[in-house]
């Protein structure tokens, strides 16, 4: 999750975090140190074993709180001094994180025991919880632990993980923590909070096509894929389905579904059947407008190669999809990244291309747009309006992009039902 995206999930979220005795308790101090980063206010909570693993200093260190380890000692909340430690915890957060869960606390839980802080505060607890379990892969696999899962699943409890991969013991199985990336989308999930974009498809496209000349030359672009890859993270966040169909090399944000092409026709297909059942269409690409007429199945010696080289147009994916009358309802987004008259330039493939919206940028200027971690842009819609984005990293310029698409898409459904 980038730090803008943990920003909008936690700054301002109680969170309260307990830690079991596994040795996976060690990566509960990152997660801790990244919350608190993100401006959330953390808590924890340890069994007596899990201090056996890490010092509750390293974690009232990270999360500046007071850690509970003791059930019977005096630790409370802020504002709730005195009484039980477990009834003061349990009253407090917005969400519960229990990391790493192990078989013997995930027991505990599916039979109601409570026999030190952390358990007793779950089970006073009315905060969605969220379990991220790691343990060896013969007790994941034990039909006691499996039922017990099984117990507390459908008892509405989230479990995060665990996944397969190489264990402390150097087995490899089913019961390592899941990544870090998805715990703490598992922990974004349970906190209330609106999720504007949900039961909505998204497609988006990122990174440069690459067109071939020979099995190791293409023809290219600077485009790194990053805005691409912002918007179907930031779409993802706000609850969306996404489908990125993607040139870049970049990783693809957890949660979000990928096809990767490298040239311009292989992205035309992709797109058009992601694009069937989708609401918005982000088109932050930066697709070829040409591509090599010949490709030659063998490495091209210097001497073979012309410097006339003779090109094709590629297909223009949006100008194609309006030919073939995708999607009605579809909101079209495509982007200008001009050097010089952009926004006139930008009004301009707004209407030739049939866009819902167009975000201009200027090109001229190194420091943003293709290439660069920020941006700057005008979103320029279909009705003439405009939404200025000062410069800003693209992470955050990705959510001004999201919520216009979604007013125009309101838009569009509104002058459906009048039409
Ligand atoms: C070195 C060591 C590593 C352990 N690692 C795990 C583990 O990863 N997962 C697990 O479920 N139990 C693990 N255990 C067993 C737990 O520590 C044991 O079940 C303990 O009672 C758990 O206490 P708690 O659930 O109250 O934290 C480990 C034990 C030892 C000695």
């Amino acid at each position: 999750m980038n730090p803008y995206l943990a920003r909008r999930a936690f700054a301002g979220r109680r969170l309260l975090v307990g830690v079991c005795g596994g040795v996976a308790a060690y990566k509960c101090a990152e997660t801790v140190s990244l919350l608190v980063q993100a401006g959330a206010v953390v808590r924890v909570a340890m069994t007596p074993e899990a201090t056996r693993f890490v010092s509750p200093l390293t974690f009232e260190a990270l999360s500046g709180q007071p850690v509970a380890s003791d059930l019977f000692g005096t630790q409370t909340s802020p504002g709730r001094e005195g009484g039980e430690v477990h009834i003061a915890l349990s009253d407090w957060p917005e969400a519960f994180l229990v990391m790493p869960a192990t078989a013997n606390f995930i027991a505990k839980l599916a039979h109601g025991l409570a026999d030190e802080v952390v358990s007793t505060t779950v089970l006073a607890t009315t905060a969605p919880l969220v379990l991220a379990p790691a343990m060896h892969n013969r007790m994941w696999e034990q039909p006691a632990t499996m039922e017990n899962v099984e117990a507390l699943r459908r008892r509405g409890v989230v479990l995060a993980g665990p996944v397969e991969g190489h264990l402390a013991s150097g087995d490899i199985g089913m019961g390592r923590l899941a990544d870090q990336d998805e715990i703490l989308r598992a922990l974004r999930d349970a906190l209330p909070g609106e999720r504007d974009m949900a039961d909505l498809h998204i497609v988006v496209t990122s990174g440069g096509t690459r067109e071939p000349l020979d099995p190791v030359r293409y023809i290219g672009n600077r485009s790194s894929g990053l805005m691409g890859h912002s918007i179907a993270a930031a779409a993802e966040a706000r609850g969306a389905r996404v489908t990125l169909v993607t040139a870049s090399a970049m990783t693809v944000p957890a949660g979000v579904e990928a096809s990767r092409v490298d040239t311009a026709a292989a992205m035309s297909d992709a797109v058009k059947t992601a694009v069937e059942t989708a609401d918005v269409l982000v088109m932050a690409a930066a697709v070829a407008d040409f591509r090599p007429r010949q490709v030659a199945p063998q490495k091209l010696r210097k001497t073979d190669i012309t410097t006339d080289l003779a090109l094709e147009r590629t297909e223009d994916i949006l100008a194609s999809l309006a030919a073939l009358g995708v999607g009605r309802r579809l909101v079209r987004v495509g982007f200008a990244a001009e050097t010089h008259e952009v926004l006139a330039n930008a009004q301009e493939k707004l209407v030739a291309k049939g866009l819902d919206l167009v975000v201009a940028n200027d090109v001229s200027d190194p420091t943003i747009g293709i290439g660069a971690t920020d941006n700057e842009v005008t979103i320029i819609s279909r009705d003439g309006s405009r939404r200025e984005v000062s410069r800003a990293p693209k992470e955050e310029v990705a959510d001004e992009i999201l919520s216009a698409a979604l007013e125009a898409l309101r838009a569009k459904g509104r002058s459906e039902k009048v039409s």
